[in-house]
């Protein structure tokens, strides 16, 4: 195991009727901005019980943060906190609201230009508090410190993070999933699915917690997929899918570990240049990476075939092909496509990727050896 440091200080709150609670993990006195995106919250009743529950405060709002939040929309957050002194900040909605959040948390306080933030990753130094009611299990945000934002004008999607930016407390209510789209929830399975392979899928360390807590989230979450998908209210499948979904990002089994955010970081691309949701960037570039980095992630490949999948016969090359045969399986039985071709993507349109990455030459990987090269075949393979 290597050496590590863990943090984390997020309070949660779980199960239905926290959001009940709100108001007493709130600062008395404290005058707070409320966010969300484009109205969901509205529709399913979320907003009317946050709203009440807040009624001792002095309340402003934000609404209109989009998927994939942009640096543009969160910018006129700052201006109303700094126009009314707010100092407190309650996201409510799916990763994007609250990763727009802890951006705003962070411009508001920042000195200088916000957006060197995203492109220099200038170090963020404090934050406003924030607190979150996550509405959509997926990104894990609702318990680490990071985020991902859209600089609409350059079509560049940028990861940003720190210790300050942790939520005081996330208020985890399954039962306000049950409004949730189909599609958002299989994105959020894949998501976290992903989340979990890319801090398992590397090469041994001698850390059997960190991989039987991935093997027991991944598993998790295949048994549960059904059900969440199709009983709109089953409680129980819910409750189980919100928690993985925390569980996948909160720090805790990348402690420790070689990690490999390579999907990540390519699908972010894919996103900003075709507006693919997350997910379903996740669901493409997975499966070719796996192909491709096949000999770097050999053993952990097949103790992910055997644990997770059951394949125990066949030669080490059958076994790894099968792992991720059945991988890209499930993410097609969640009805998530796992080709850019199913998207009406096709290999010309991909040339403003490739031209990216060879400028910025990031070495991605657990093993720093996913070149710009290596991401071309990746993609290609994708297609
Ligand atoms: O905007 P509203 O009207 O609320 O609708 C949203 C949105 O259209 C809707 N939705 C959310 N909760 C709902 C609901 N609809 C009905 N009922 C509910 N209860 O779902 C749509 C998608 O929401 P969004 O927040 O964009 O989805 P998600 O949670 O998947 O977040 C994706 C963003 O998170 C980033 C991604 O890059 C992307 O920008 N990520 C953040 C991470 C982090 N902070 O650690 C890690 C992740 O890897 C990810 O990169
Ligand atoms: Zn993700």
């Amino acid at each position: 195991m290597n050496n590590f440091d863990f943090y984390n200080p997020v309070k949660i709150l779980f199960g239905e009727g926290k959001i009940n609670q709100l108001a007493s993990e709130i600062p008395q006195n404290s005058v707070i901005l409320v966010t969300y995106g484009g109205g969901s919250i509205k529709s399913n009743g979320v907003y009317e019980q946050v709203m009440s529950s807040l009624s001792s405060f002095k309340v402003f709002e934000f609404g209109g943060i989009e998927p994939n939040p942009r640096y543009e929309t969160l910018m006129k957050a700052v201006d109303i906190i700094k126009a009314n002194n707010v100092n407190f900040l309650l996201a409510v909605g799916g990763g994007s609201v609250l990763d727009g959040t802890k951006f705003i948390a962070a411009a508001a306080k920042f000195k200088g230009e916000a957006w060197d933030i995203l492109r220099k990753g200038a170090k963020i130094e404090e934050g406003l508090p924030l607190g979150t009611i996550l509405t959509l299990p997926a990104t894990g945000s609702e318990m680490n410190s990071g985020g991902v934002i859209t600089i609409g004008t350059t079509k560049e999607k940028l990861v940003f993070g720190s210790s300050h930016l942790f939520p005081k407390f996330s208020i985890l209510d399954p039962t306000v999933t049950y409004s949730l789209p189909k599609n958002q929830l299989a994105n959020g399975i894949v998501d976290a699915f992903v989340h979990t392979t890319e801090q398992y899928l590397t090469y041994p360390s001698n850390s059997p917690i960190q991989d039987r807590y991935a093997e027991s989230i991944l598993k998790t979450l295949i048994e549960i997929a059904p059900q969440v998908l199709n009983s709109p209210d089953d409680y129980q499948a819910r409750a189980n899918f919100m928690w993985s979904c925390t569980m996948a990002l909160n720090g805790l089994i990348g402690a420790g570990v070689p990690t490999d955010w390579a999907t990540h970081m390519i699908g972010h691309e894919l996103t900003a240049f075709f507006g693919l949701d997350h997910g379903v960037t996740l669901a493409i570039v997975l499966p070719s990476l796996l192909r491709e980095m096949k000999d770097d992630k050999r053993e952990k490949l097949l103790q992910y075939g055997k644990n997770v999948w059951g394949i125990e016969t066949g030669t080490e090359d059958n076994r790894i092909d099968e792992a991720i045969i059945r991988t890209v399986s499930f993410f097609n039985s969640l009805g998530v496509k796992t080709k850019l071709s199913a998207h009406g993507i096709n290999g010309s349109q991909l040339a403003p990727i490739f031209e990216r990455f060879q400028a910025r030459q990031w070495k991605l990987g657990e093993r720093k050896n996913i070149t710009p090269n290596r991401i071309e075949i990746i993609l290609k393979s994708a297609l």
